[in-house]
């Protein structure tokens, strides 16, 4: 077999797995997630979500995959028993799901760019409204900024590990945060934009309830990029002196800033024109192109440069992520078929096409539905609640209670050359913690408790 290739650096592996961490999750789910959960208490919570359940759930996937050094469903049966390649096949599945409607939004990302470069952002807030509207019930266009964003993915998954996926991190994710810090910088110089920043660091706890809770660790699986194998795939491509400990905390600390940015561009403005963040999923279709413009008209930097630059943000996020979700199923067709890599690629395009076709359809053309919901709602029900919490469960019980402990040890610790002073943390959260908490908010969810 070919050289599976390896991350080339330090920097590189924190580029790339911080790629596939930050994406839509952190600059469209996060912000009007956190407006519908309350604001600051939510992102306590969240936090907590990520230091108790993240970082451990981030560690025993990179275990798992930088061990084995080969795909997701060899690296899950390699330690210990074959039925465990399950565990790998369920993430490749959830991954590829995610992929399809994930591409969606993308795509109107894409089309949103083109669009704020052309100049038809431009309008009243009527026109805005009916401009999402019009696009997003078109049957063909969406589906074909969708597909689009799929070939592009398929594009850079194509030329491998190094020349692809870690050349285009480490050119995409400094461009991501001189722009995000653009927009940080101009929205919190808006006047009255302090109630914003307020809204986003002041924890106001009486809305806090088991749904808050259950969202709050829904979105820290999903920033993360935790319960699909997708770490475990990008693992595999790590060096042996990697520090995984130290790396899922950057990861996981960077994933949590960025989110945190992303709210901080996006409250104060939308405060500073009056507008309440809770839109939902459109508010950055709908509210921020409006807000844009209403906040920055006159100014240097006015909306139509500030749109421009908000939307390329969105495609740069979003790219990285869905290369390290292509990657999951390549590197399983590639390797466990003997496919050449292109091949395999494009066993997933055409897969995820399929998917994101039906997806675009139900948001807006054609009344698709699952279980009484559109087929894209459904498909982010299925994986963000239920596919992503079994995941990461049967992920935390193989790691926590069935492998030998030695091996995770010696892994953990770099067969003992890193301190060992954390490790003991980290077996306890993945015996107990980790496991519990998803059980409980599983249960909640389903009303049983
Ligand atoms: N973490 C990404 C985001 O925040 C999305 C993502 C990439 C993902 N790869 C994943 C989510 C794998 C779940 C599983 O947008």
């Amino acid at each position: 077999m070919e050289n599976r290739g390896n991350f080339g650096s330090k920097l590189a592996i924190i580029l790339a797995t911080a790629g596939s961490a930050i994406g839509l999750g952190n600059i469209w789910r996060f912000p009007f997630t956190t407006g519908q959960n309350g604001g600051a208490a939510f992102i306590v919570i969240y936090f907590a979500c990520v230091l108790l359940l993240g970082i451990p759930g981030m560690i025993s996937e990179f275990i798992v995959g930088r061990r084995a050094q080969t795909n997701a469903a060899r690296a899950y049966a390699s330690l210990g028993r074959k039925e465990w390649r399950f565990v790998g096949y369920l993430g490749i599945l959830t991954s590829t799901i995610i992929l399809g409607f994930y591409a969606v939004v993308a795509g109107w990302c894409l089309q949103y760019l083109l669009a704020a470069i052309a100049g038809q952002l431009n309008g009243d807030t009527q026109y805005i409204v009916n401009y999402f509207q019009e696009f997003s019930s078109d049957p063909v266009k969406p589906c074909l900024w969708g597909v689009a964003f799929v070939f592009i993915t398929h594009f850079v998954i194509a030329q491998g590990v190094n020349k692809g996926i870690e050349r285009v991190s480490k050119l995409l994710m400094p461009l991501l945060l001189i722009l995000l810090m653009i927009l940080v910088v101009a929205s919190c110089m808006l006047p009255g934009a302090v109630a914003g920043i307020e809204f986003l660091l002041k924890p106001d706890f009486s809305k806090v309830n088991g749904d808050v809770i259950l969202e709050a660790l829904g979105q820290a699986f999903f920033s993360l990029s935790l319960g699909t194998a997708c770490l475990c795939t990008y693992a595999s491509y790590f060096n042996r002196d990697t520090n995984l400990l130290k790396s899922a905390t950057q990861i996981a600390l960077l994933d949590s800033a960025i989110a945190i940015l992303a709210g901080l561009m996006i409250f104060p403005a939308a405060f500073s024109v009056g507008v309440q963040p809770d839109s939902g999923p459109s508010l950055i279709f709908i509210t921020l192109p409006n807000v844009f413009q209403q906040a920055f008209s006159g100014m240097p930097l006015n909306g139509y440069i500030l749109s421009c630059l908000f939307y390329a943000l969105l495609v740069f996020a979003a790219l990285t992520s869905t290369i390290s979700m292509h990657e999951i199923g390549t590197a399983f067709f590639h390797e466990e078929i003997n496919l050449p890599r292109k091949r395999a690629a494009w066993i997933l395009t055409v897969v995820c096409s399929a998917i994101a076709v039906f997806c675009s359809l139900s948001a807006g053309a054609y009344d698709l539905q699952l279980f009484g919901m559109p087929l894209m709602d459904f498909c982010d029900f299925l994986t963000a609640k239920i596919m992503l919490p079994v995941g990461g469960f049967l992920t935390s019980i193989i790691m926590g209670w069935l492998v030998d402990r030695k091996m995770v040890q010696d892994e953990f610790t770099n067969q003992g050359t890193i301190r060992e002073s954390f490790f003991r943390a980290y077996i306890f959260s993945i015996r107990y913690i980790v496991p519990c908490c998803i059980l409980m908010i599983f249960l909640h969810q389903f009303g049983v408790i």
